[in-house]
């Protein structure tokens, strides 16, 4: 596989899709780097990778913080002698609609999800290009794809993001990097656990998570295909969401 011994680093591993693509990718033969900010959960993790023959290093990211990605790709390098894919999956959201006014949750998901991409192609970049070849994945959302109350700026900031990676790709057509964008629809994790304040609406959400939402390693196998493709074909957007979802 295409896939074997390549290097990558991966933002937002401490949980869910990130946990997930990280077990997978190392099951696969690629040495993972993981970043997040509870380093406990990374660590296990790594110790779980190592345990089952895989090769893996632990760092602590806060991806609002260009210097965090910069130490994530830095470790990458150092440990594994480069970097080959860098999977921007960290994210945040909030459920509510716009006139509520959560003026402190817009700022948050527009720190992590927008920000926390840019940090990462500042990080990552200039060392795809020393090297001659590297890939950006990153997970956006179905959210952007069908605009439904209450997402609306999850939504934008995932939007963002696509946007970036479009504008990123036009500019990158000398085949160096590559671009893909992740479109998950529900996926049983935590980010919404802790979306939404009111206790009977967030329990609501939570049930609806659990009975709809795919497991997080269908996106896993996902961000595999497009890594595991030859150098000279571009998955640029996949969507994978339950059967089920409307
Ligand atoms: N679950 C879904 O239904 C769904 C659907 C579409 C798209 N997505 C996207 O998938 C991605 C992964 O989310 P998930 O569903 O796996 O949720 P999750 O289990 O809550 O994972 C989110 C991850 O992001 C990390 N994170 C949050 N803020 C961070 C920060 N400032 N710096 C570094 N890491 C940070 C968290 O780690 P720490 O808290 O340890 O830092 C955690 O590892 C997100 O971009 C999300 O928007 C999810």
């Amino acid at each position: 596989m295409a896939i074997h011994g390549k290097v990558v680093a991966i933002t937002g591993a401490s949980s869910g899709i990130g946990e997930a693509t990280a077990r997978h990718l190392a099951s696969l033969g690629a040495p993972v780097v993981v970043g997040a900010r509870r380093t406990d959960r990374l660590d296990r993790l790594v110790t779980e990778i190592e345990a089952g023959g895989g090769r893996a290093a632990a760092t602590r990211v806060d991806v609002t913080d260009p210097d965090g990605l910069r130490s994530l790709v830095t470790v990458a390098v150092e440990r594994f002698g480069r970097l080959d894919v860098l999977v921007g999956n960290a994210g945040t959201t909030r459920i509510s609609t716009i006139a509520d006014l959560d003026v402190e949750g817009w700022a948050a998901m527009v720190d992590v999800n927008v920000k926390g991409i840019l940090h990462g192609i500042a990080a990552a970049l200039p060392v795809f290009r020393r090297q001659g070849g590297g890939h950006l994945v990153t997970v956006v959302s179905t959210s952007g794809l069908k605009i439904v109350p209450t997402q609306a700026v999850y939504a934008g900031t995932k939007n963002a993001v696509r946007t970036l990676l479009e504008g990123l790709r036009q500019e990158s057509t000398d085949g160096v990097l590559r671009t893909t964008s992740i479109s998950p629809g529900y996926v049983r994790t935590e980010l919404v656990d802790n979306a939404v304040d009111d206790p009977a609406v967030r329990e609501e959400v939570r049930r609806n998570m659990a009975d709809l939402g795919i497991d997080p390693v269908a996106v896993a196998r996902a961000i595999a295909f497009a890594i595991d493709q030859p150098d000279d074909v571009e998955i640029g957007d996949l969507t994978i969401r339950p059967t089920r979802q409307g």
